[in-house]
């Protein structure tokens, strides 16, 4: 039941791994990269207490030692505090340029420790070993690093692609429901982005899938890093189709922001939310059916997935003020606020040629309802 998709970006390629068990085999997976039988680890708190022992034991069959940093769990690890506190560990570890650095954790820790690595003596590999839904079919897949500033998420960093994925199926059973169903959100996404079969395969077996199947989670996986690999092979740094992953996200960006970047809205939720409502208003432009989102949103209130703006609990601005907070979005091009809507399920596009009326007409009628 393992499967390997590759990035194959020249003179970058690798492999990602996608499976159960593969944190037992982590040291014969990753030792091929190694120069030295040493690795350093950074996680947080819930992944190391749950993972950290079988990922030690995983290395140590292949004769690699592994000294582990632990930080804080959440969103408000990935700032530069910590990012400071991350490379000055790894230089006191001496790690050289030839050495592998591990990423073992959910979006944060992946993006916080990516970061790290690629500025580490100008760039040392590393490895991604995503424990959570949304890392795993998006975010370690790709080589987007970052922190968080006080001017908006993701603001500071850089493309550095990792050496390696691994995608442990099995660890997916320690996340709660309501983590699982937030990473479903970055899964529809790619249906809904460029492949209308794959949602359709979501509509019968997604339900089965959350509940644990390991089959459809491999499945699942699969084809989200699948589709990823094969854009991000086509354009790296985003400057066309890569945009396309982004579906969903200028709206998640504002609701994520309206929300304090709390545990009101976890951003695969936002994602879920902000893919209706690119279909709410894609639909109102004549560009897809009027059926094409009463059926996403069909889906995901199946999946018990949020749905709605009436989902996230406590007040939200009004539309014009979220409308505002689209402003900071890192897909602002000109000025002009860029989105992805849909000329329906499995087609999207990227445009500028949204009028600002209509996204606030969008958000009016779905605050009311
Ligand atoms: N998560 C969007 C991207 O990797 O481009």
């Amino acid at each position: 039941m393992r499967d390997i998709v590759s990035v194959n970006l020249p003179g970058r390629e690798y492999d990602i791994h996608i499976g159960p068990g593969l944190l037992d085999d982590a040291g014969m997976l990753i030792a091929p990269l190694l120069s030295q039988p040493r690795v350093r680890v950074i996680t947080d708190e819930t992944v190391g207490a749950l993972h950290l022992e079988t990922l030690r034991v995983g290395l140590a069959g292949a004769g690699i030692v592994m000294e582990s940093l632990v930080l804080k769990p959440g969103e408000g690890t990935k700032n530069w505090e910590n990012l400071s506190t991350c490379v000055e560990w790894l230089l006191g570890q001496k790690v050289e340029r030839r050495d592998v650095v591990v990423a073992f954790g959910g979006g944060v820790i992946g993006d916080l420790v990516g970061f790290a690595a690629a500025i580490l003596r100008r760039g040392v590999r590393f490895v991604q070993i995503p424990t959570s839904l949304l890392a795993q079919v998006d975010s370690s897949v790709g080589g987007k690093t970052g922190i968080n500033t006080r001017h908006g998420k993701n603001l500071v960093g850089s493309f550095h692609q990792p050496s390696l994925v691994l995608a442990d199926i099995d660890v997916l059973g320690t996340l709660t429901q309501r983590d699982f169903l937030a990473g479903c959100g970055e899964v529809v996404k790619y249906g809904l982005l460029g492949d209308a079969k794959f949602f359709e395969w979501l509509e019968t077996n997604g339900p089965k899938m959350a509940a644990g199947d390991v089959a459809a989670r491999v499945h699942v996986v699969r084809r989200s890093v699948e589709m990823k690999a094969e854009i991000v092979t086509r354009d790296e740094t985003e400057q066309g189709d890569r945009a396309l992953l982004n579906l969903g996200h200028t709206f998640c960006h504002a609701l994520e922001a309206a929300t304090g970047y709390t545990g009101r809205l976890l951003h695969g939720e936002g994602v879920a939310i902000g893919c209706a409502l690119a279909f709410e208003v894609s639909s109102k432009m004549g560009l897809c059916s009027q059926e094409d989102p009463s059926r996403l949103r069909a889906f995901l209130k199946n999946m018990g997935m949020k749905t709605d703006l009436s989902d996230i609990e406590g007040d939200l601005p009004n539309a014009e003020a979220l409308v505002d907070l689209m402003g900071q979005d890192k897909k602002v091009l000109d000025g002009q606020l860029r989105f992805i809507l849909t000329r329906g399920i499995g087609t999207s596009f990227v445009t500028s040629d949204v009028s600002r009326d209509l996204i606030v007409d969008v958000l009016q009628d779905a605050l009311r309802s």
